[in-house]
């Protein structure tokens, strides 16, 4: 049964009667522009066909009574009343992204209304594929039928990214809350970071993304992430401007000196990935699956020997994918160290390319991956639960 139906049954068997609306945000998957998002950077993601489905009914009161399917932990507080209950675990409890939603958007001055809905999930945890900021865009979708807001996928994107900042902890940038509220079927999008423009950029004719999950998962990535934030704030300061964004890659080679080495690298990694990034835009509208698997291979490079963020499984993963003729290009994506790489390949090829690269995977590191081709899916959608349809 489709996750759709699986949500919907539950909420049956549980709140005696069907649901209201189904809701819908995807996961995500980086093609390129890494760790250029808090630089006021380019990035180029496309939302993925695994999601988070939330079935759910309005209530004539304040209080929020969720149930997962993936966890055992029931949520239910009121709105009026948010407190923070787990933020000090490593892994905060996942209705600490609903209370952390709602608190954000109260600070933005909106007056919710409750709900109750069953949740679940096919978007991998701790793998980079974004499943935090798909619960969050699926909360701000459900709180904005609930309590009459208008879905503005950048505001509703900064909601989140700030319940994700200031609730969760947990200092990341802008990306992945945008292509979850914002991405277009088919497409991936071409997100300035500082405007928060986005254009629709299609995959090359031909092509598939494939996602090839290392099947490791490395502790302390949220450390390792706020360290780098924390360099190229330094680097940028060095430079005398707002952010990495404004550099060009003839003042990283004249300008540096002054900057420690490692500092220069990520810099430079920052910088050359913009480039990459915008180039990679153009090359895939251009239908240029060759130049684009070179821009991904680049940054690849970048991350690992500049950005230090690759790790020893993500490396050999993206060598396995690279060996497949059929592949034009792959890296790592999202922040690093474990979690998925992602490779553009012949899409005739796919099937063959997933078990080619899954048995040299497993034969180099003696790990069982997961390998798939994913679609370009719509960003977070509201369904009218009776029609099945965008409500
Ligand atoms: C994580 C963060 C994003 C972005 C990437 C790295 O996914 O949530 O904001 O910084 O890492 O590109």
């Amino acid at each position: 049964m489709s996750l759709q139906g699986r949500v919907t049954q539950e909420f049956e068997r549980r709140f005696g009667g069907p649901p209201t609306f189904v809701v819908r945000a995807p996961g995500r998957v980086n093609l390129i522009g890494e760790h250029t998002d808090y630089n006021d950077g380019f990035v180029l993601p496309m939302a993925i066909d695994r999601a988070i489905w939330i079935a759910m009914r309005p209530r004539g009161d304040q209080r929020v009574v969720g149930h997962s399917l993936d966890f055992e932990q029931p949520v239910e507080f009121s709105v009026e009343e948010v407190e923070q209950v787990s933020v000090s675990e490593a892994t905060p409890a996942w209705g600490e992204y609903l209370r952390g939603v709602a608190w954000a958007l109260q600070e933005a001055g909106h007056t919710l209304q409750g709900w109750e809905g069953v949740v679940a999930s096919d978007v991998p945890i701790g793998a980079s594929l974004s499943s935090s900021a798909a619960l969050e865009m699926a909360t701000a979708r459900v709180f904005a039928v609930t309590s009459g807001l208008q879905w503005d996928a950048t505001s509703m994107a900064r909601i989140g990214q700030r319940a994700e900042n200031e609730w969760v902890g947990v200092n990341c940038g802008i990306m992945d809350q945008m292509i979850s509220a914002a991405g277009k079927a088919d497409h991936a999008l071409l997100i300035d970071c500082r405007s928060l423009e986005a254009q629709p950029v299609p995959l090359p004719p031909g092509t598939a993304v494939v996602v090839l999950d290392t099947a490791t998962r490395r502790g302390l990535v949220d450390s390792a992430y706020n360290e780098r934030r924390r360099e190229c704030a330094t680097a940028a300061r060095h430079f005398g401007v707002a952010a990495l964004r404004d550099v060009s890659v003839e003042q990283i080679e004249t300008g540096s000196s002054g900057l420690a080495a490692v500092g220069r690298r990520r810099a430079r990694h920052v910088v050359t990935e913009n480039d990459r990034t915008r180039q990679a835009a153009e090359a895939m509208c251009a239908g240029d699956a060759v130049k684009m698997g070179q821009l991904m291979n680049a940054s690849h490079a970048s991350l690992r020997d500049d950005f230090e963020v690759s790790s020893e499984a993500l490396d050999a993963m993206v060598e396995c994918a690279r060996q497949v003729d059929s592949c034009y290009g792959a890296r790592m994506t999202g922040a690093g160290f474990g979690g998925c790489a992602v490779a553009l390949i012949r899409a005739t090829d796919a099937e063959s390319f997933a078990i080619n690269v899954a048995d040299s995977y497993q034969a180099a590191t003696s790990i069982r991956p997961e390998v798939h081709a994913c679609r370009a899916a719509g960003g977070a959608t509201l369904l009218s639960a009776a029609a099945d349809r965008p409500f």
